[in-house]
């Protein structure tokens, strides 16, 4: 870890107060409101959670709330439940019966409207989801079962992830960006016996293949017995060839026993939901495991109090649900609370910058939750586009992924906000499965660039190397000290790396990755990761996994993946690539690498930068260190301790050959 990454070069003093409008009706209207209730979750977490997830749907209580300790903690022991019923069948005799679940538009856009638009009633996701629960009996999923999503942005996905949970399989959503090797190397990880994937997405004007990157995935992966394939794209676009005996269309699927999927599978509180698979700090994903019950308190309560939402919301997280982002803020979390959802299909830019823009008037949106990226985007894209639209809908905005900038915080607070709507700029992880960090929107002041106070039960603290407490303002590495419901229970196939990744830089207590400061006030600032997984446009790419890819050409004799400050992605991704004797650098060689990282992962993993050197800089033990070429990369003179490098005439030409 290099100490720079542990000094906060930010001092933000602006703070920023909810509305006395918007404070009024929120749920938490006061600092003093949040501290009781954040008293009470800590003091006296089974009267807390018990109290807060009363209007799930639970068929055996728990006997016992919290029970072990991290890396074992476990939660709602002895209870038993269907994550679908609470998120589904509960509305249908709530009066939701008739209310939209969710409003979606596709990409294509004709004359600034959408070409196709569909809103599912709580009543219709209800018989969508049963009838594909009874297609997922129909072929043989059991309780336990892995089935890979491979999805884009469409109801279906929402659908099929219920569904799922509804027989008791364990989903696992792939990224529609991922390309063949990705998916197929988790699909082999889980042993999915499933696959439901869609012929194809519209994005950015453009058809992204699905059905036959699955196609070539399971040339090499024999645990799939069946693949469902939605048909997105419609009859303008090639026929869907289907593998007989193998695959069926959606309809179908649907049609196999419509009646089979009725009865929920009723599971313990700890049996898994779903597989998530996200970057770690070697080249294989972890597929990081939640529970039914834990990650749906964790999802459900997070959505009820971050979101403030009430009646006749509009939530829309911007999200895909390949992302955990996706599954506990577009699917989980607001229909477990019989909200409204906005889903998109495409990206924020097609066919114009005005799309968001266009969404948010045409159907209404109340709140919005985007990353910083995006948010940057926008700026670049310019003001005039959201200021053609109508924003006076919204009434709460949402940020995360990375830490936002405060000027990229100040921007949407100004011009999307229009100076009324609160930002609740959430912290969190794919392992921890809802938000940890946030400042409760009509509790009390914002900081921009700051996550804020702990959410409740969460106690998260800033350690020194040594597990002594960092002081006020002084960098550290984030920890969070108490068992939570909707954390990890562990990585799927490899537990003893559970152990590793999360409970050994301080036994027994969860270290996040990240470092931190705590201010003067309680508020955390978050300076991102220290360890060897990068940031890049809110999504976790790991440096082994790219170097892996890259290596993974012939020419390539040896690589380093480092991260370089962006102003757009927040960080970019540079790799150093030292060739094969004999092979030529040159922009032929740097397509290929590019080539290689997308057909291996996917474009969306594609480096910035792809830097030739003769050499990397090494130890003498053969380490490469890091920290030059992070230097290097950001345009900083590469300075700190070079004592233990092999070789100082390596660093002096990688200089120079920036020059
Ligand atoms: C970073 C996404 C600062 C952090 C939900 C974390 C953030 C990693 C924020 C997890 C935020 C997420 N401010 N940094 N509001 N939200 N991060 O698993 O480094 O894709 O460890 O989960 O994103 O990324 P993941």
């Amino acid at each position: 870890m290099s100490s720079d990454a542990l000094t906060s070069h930010l001092t933000e003093s602006r703070r920023f107060e909810p509305s006395a409008e918007f404070r009024e009706r929120a749920r938490v209207s006061s600092r003093e409101q949040y501290e009781a209730l954040y008293r009470e979750s800590l003091d006296d977490p089974s009267a807390f959670w018990a109290r807060e997830t009363r209007d799930l749907v639970w068929r055996t209580e728990a006997t016992a709330v919290m029970t072990g300790k991290p890396p074992r903690a476990d939660w709602f022991h002895g209870a038993s439940l269907n994550v679908s019923e609470s998120c589904v069948d509960r509305h249908l005799t709530s009066g939701a019966r008739h209310r939209a679940a969710i409003i979606w538009e596709g990409e294509p856009e004709a004359g600034g409207r959408p070409v196709e638009t569909r809103t599912l009633t709580y009543g219709e996701l209800h018989r969508e989801v049963v009838a594909l629960a009874g297609a997922l009996r129909a072929l043989g999923v059991e309780k336990g079962d892995r089935v890979i999503l491979y999805m884009g942005m469409v109801p279906e996905a929402a659908i099929a992830m219920l569904a799922c949970a509804r027989v008791g399989a364990v989903h696992g959503v792939v990224f529609g960006g991922f390309a063949v090797e990705a998916l197929r190397d988790r699909i082999n990880d889980c042993g999915a016996k499933v696959v439901i994937t869609q012929d194809g997405a519209f994005r950015r004007g453009n058809v992204v293949p699905m059905k036959a990157t699955v196609d070539r995935a399971l040339e090499e992966a024999k645990s799939v017995e069946k693949v469902i394939v939605f048909p997105r794209l419609g009859p303008a676009h090639a026929p869907i060839s289907l593998h007989p005996g193998r695959d069926l269309l959606w309809s179908d699927a649907l049609a196999l026993d419509p009646k089979a999927g009725a009865a929920p599978e009723i599971v313990d509180a700890s049996h898994p939901l779903f597989i998530l698979y996200t970057s770690g700090s070697t080249g294989k994903p972890k597929g990081v495991l939640h529970t039914a019950a834990g990650f749906l308190a964790g999802a459900h309560v997070s959505t009820r109090y971050v979101f403030d939402l009430r009646d006749g919301d509009l939530f829309w997280c911007t999200a895909d649900v390949g992302w955990v982002t996706g599954h506990s803020y577009v699917v989980y979390g607001p229909l477990s609370n019989g909200a409204t959802v906005m889903m998109y299909e495409g990206a924020p830019n097609a066919p114009d910058p005005g799309r968001f823009w266009r969404i948010i008037e045409r159907h209404g949106v109340s709140v919005l939750y985007t990353a910083p990226t995006a948010i940057r985007a926008f700026m670049r894209w310019g003001e005039q586009h959201p200021r053609a639209c109508d924003l006076s809908s919204l009434r709460l905005l949402g940020s995360v992924g990375e830490p936002i900038n405060p000027e990229a915080w100040v921007w949407y607070h100004t011009v999307i906000g229009g100076g009324r709507c609160p930002i609740v700029d959430t912290w969190w992880q794919t392992e921890t499965g809802s938000i940890m960090m946030v400042t409760l929107p009509g509790a009390t002041f914002a900081k921009p660039g700051s996550t804020g106070l702990p959410f409740f039960g969460v106690v998260p603290e800033v350690w020194r190397a040594d597990g002594t407490p960092a002081a006020p303002n002084e960098g550290g590495k984030l920890v969070l000290t108490r068992p939570y419901p909707s954390m990890l229970r562990t990585i799927w196939g490899d537990d003893a790396r559970y152990q590793q990744a999360y409970f050994s830089e301080f036994s027994d207590t969860y270290f996040t990755g990240d470092g931190a400061r705590r201010d003067e006030d309680g508020y955390f600032w978050v300076l991102g990761r220290i360890d060897d997984v990068l940031n890049i446009a809110g999504h976790r790419v790991g440096t082994a996994e790219i170097e892996s890819a890259v290596v993974g050409h012939p020419a390539v004799a040896e690589c380093a993946a480092v991260g370089r400050p962006d102003e757009l992605k927040g960080q970019a991704l540079v790799v150093f690539v030292t060739l094969k004797l004999g092979q030529e650098a040159g922009p032929a060689m740097r397509e290929a690498i590019l080539e290689q990282v997308s057909r291996d992962i996917g474009k969306f993993a594609r480096p910035d930068e792809v830097r030739f050197a003769d050499a990397l800089p090494k130890t003498r033990s053969g380490k490469i260190m890091r920290r030059f070429l992070k230097d290097i990369a950001a345009g900083r003179a590469a300075t700190g301790d070079a004592s233990t490098l092999e070789d100082l005439s390596v660093l002096a030409k990688l200089q120079a050959a920036e020059e």
